[in-house]
């Protein structure tokens, strides 16, 4: 069957600042989108690109696109989670492909590596993702400080994640509207599957802050010399 990437960029980015969503800044010349776009598109095992965005938005994807072509463009919800189960279902009347993956189009630098090894846990597991282990101490707390946790046993958890198209389909469709879910493996888990965790990548980092772009910017120019 097909694997199929869904891009959600249907967010407005508010923590990022700027006059415009961080989907469509660019980073050396190209909008973070199609950075995304591009990286998922060139991999040999994914067959087509889904894309989510938001309302009034139609103008500034087609700019950031610049000429590349998704399977479809789909309209968003309010939330990351809404955006997801839009996608989808918009897949599932289109035929149903046999593996998605879901991806943040705000974490531009994704390698083919990654996507490797999803796609290679997903033959025993119905979801794959990428994580990344704690590395500063973690501390609970508001003004003063709270209980440490124990940064051993949590990951900091990425996108790309991989899933076998039916479970995750039927998974967002049992999971609450009214719960908010920050990423799709959650949802997976709370079905009754188990989630393989992989390598993720620190290139893959969400920019959500105004300084992630220019530290993008340097890591950009930096991969290319
Ligand atoms: O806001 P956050 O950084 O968690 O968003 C992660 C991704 O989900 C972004 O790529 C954003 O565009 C997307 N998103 C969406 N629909 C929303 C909110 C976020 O597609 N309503």
């Amino acid at each position: 069957g097909a694997t199929i990437a869904i891009i959600v960029a249907a967010g407005r980015g508010e923590r990022a600042g700027g006059d415009i969503p961080k989907q469509f800044r660019r980073i050396g010349g190209r909008a973070v989108l199609a950075h995304a776009f591009d990286r998922l598109v060139e991999h040999s095992e994914i067959d087509g690109i889904l894309l989510v965005t938001g309302e009034g938005q139609e103008q500034a994807v087609m700019e950031a696109m610049g000429g590349r072509s998704p399977i479809a463009t789909i309209l968003g919800g309010a939330t990351r989670q809404k955006s997801v189960r839009a996608a989808l279902e918009h897949l599932a009347s289109a035929g149903s492909p046999s593996t998605v993956l879901i991806h943040d189009a705000a974490r531009p630098f994704l390698s083919s590596a990654v996507i490797d090894r999803l796609l290679g846990a997903l033959d025993d597991a119905k979801g794959a993702i990428p994580v990344l282990p704690v590395v500063d101490t973690i501390a609970l707390g508001d003004n003063v400080l709270g209980e440490v946790v124990d940064r051993s046993v949590i990951n900091r958890v990425q996108t790309p994640q991989a899933f076998a198209f039916a479970e995750i389909l039927a998974a967002h469709r049992l999971w609450s509207a009214e719960t908010d879910a920050t990423d799709d493996a959650q949802i997976l888990r709370a079905a009754g599957h188990d989630v393989a965790l992989v390598m993720g990548d620190r290139m893959l980092e969400k920019l959500t802050l105004p300084e992630d772009f220019s530290a993008a910017e340097k890591v950009f120019a930096g991969s290319r010399s």
